[in-house]
């Protein structure tokens, strides 16, 4: 394509299916370039000092609105916090509509396993399979994963696995920060209701955003973080992603050293 030559409807559409938009939302365009509606906080706020602003909502892919990403953050925190067990933290993220990932998602992807288990595994976002299954890590590299943790003698029976973002990115691109920002308040509060022993980070995003570091996975792999809760402080150990593993297998070597890491980890911490 030159310069000023206009694309044809099938290389636009081949450029949409490159970058993951690979469905339609609705039967009308949304123009997500028109300003939001801008909300001040502090009215209050003398007019010599910048004012505070919330946009109080944004247009989503359906063409309807969601709460702004300082809202949605501030409301997912609210939420979060008040709630005391597993079951309601699941309907209070069925019920919040801070996040747009929910509005092409299938379904709420919130976890497997069992509740009980003394380790916790987080990954970065369900995909296509989990999207239509409502499970985490079924696909692929949930297989993967099933193998690896079978290495040292645990299941979804012994285990309790779950994501940073709970609903499908579409076409599976990389969550925003925003949206990480927005679902992190929601999967602290289920680490914290698990309370696992052992707390495994799969692959760069989960490690970076659970264990607050912005080294790459290379360099944090293998290593032991503390993971306060707030009321707990839990061992939590970065591993390499399964599905990176898929596509690079060598490091499949590495990943064993850090799946016997965990299991000495596991013998170490025995319970009372
Ligand atoms: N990758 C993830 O990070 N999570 C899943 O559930 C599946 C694939």
């Amino acid at each position: 394509m030159t310069p000023d030559s206009t694309p044809t409807v099938r290389q636009l559409l081949a450029f949409y299916l490159e970058a993951g938009v690979d469905c339609a939302l609705g039967d009308e365009p949304v123009d997500r370039l028109s300003d939001p509606v801008i909300l001040p906080v502090a009215s209050e706020a003398p007019l010599s000092q910048p004012v505070r602003t919330i946009p109080a909502a944004v247009p989503t892919l359906r063409g309807d609105t969601a709460p702004a990403p300082e809202a949605a953050i501030h409301s997912a925190r609210e939420a979060a916090r008040t709630a005391p067990t597993l079951e309601v933290l699941r309907e209070l993220l069925e019920k919040f509509d801070g996040c747009a990932l929910k509005s092409t998602a299938t379904r709420l992807v919130f976890a497997d396993g069992n509740p009980q288990a003394r380790i916790m595994f987080v990954g970065e976002a369900p995909g296509r399979e989990e999207d239509l299954e409502g499970l985490p890590f079924v696909g692929r590299s949930g297989k993967l994963l099933d193998r690896m943790i079978g290495a040292i003698g645990l299941d979804r029976t012994s285990a309790y696995i779950a994501n940073v973002i709970p609903w499908r990115p579409p076409g599976n691109r990389t969550p925003t920060p925003q949206e990480t920002q927005i679902c992190l308040p929601f999967i602290q509060r289920q680490i914290e209701l698990v309370n696992p022993d052992v707390l495994v980070t799969l692959g760069n995003p989960s490690t970076q955003t659970l264990l607050s570091t912005r080294e790459g996975i290379m360099k944090t792999r293998g290593r032991w973080f503390d993971y306060d809760t707030g009321t707990r402080v839990i061992r939590a150990l970065a591993t390499f992603h399964p599905a990176y593993l898929l596509r690079s297998p060598s490091y499949k070597r590495l990943s064993w050293q850090d799946l016997r890491s965990i299991a000495k980890a596991l013998e170490q911490q025995v319970p009372s």
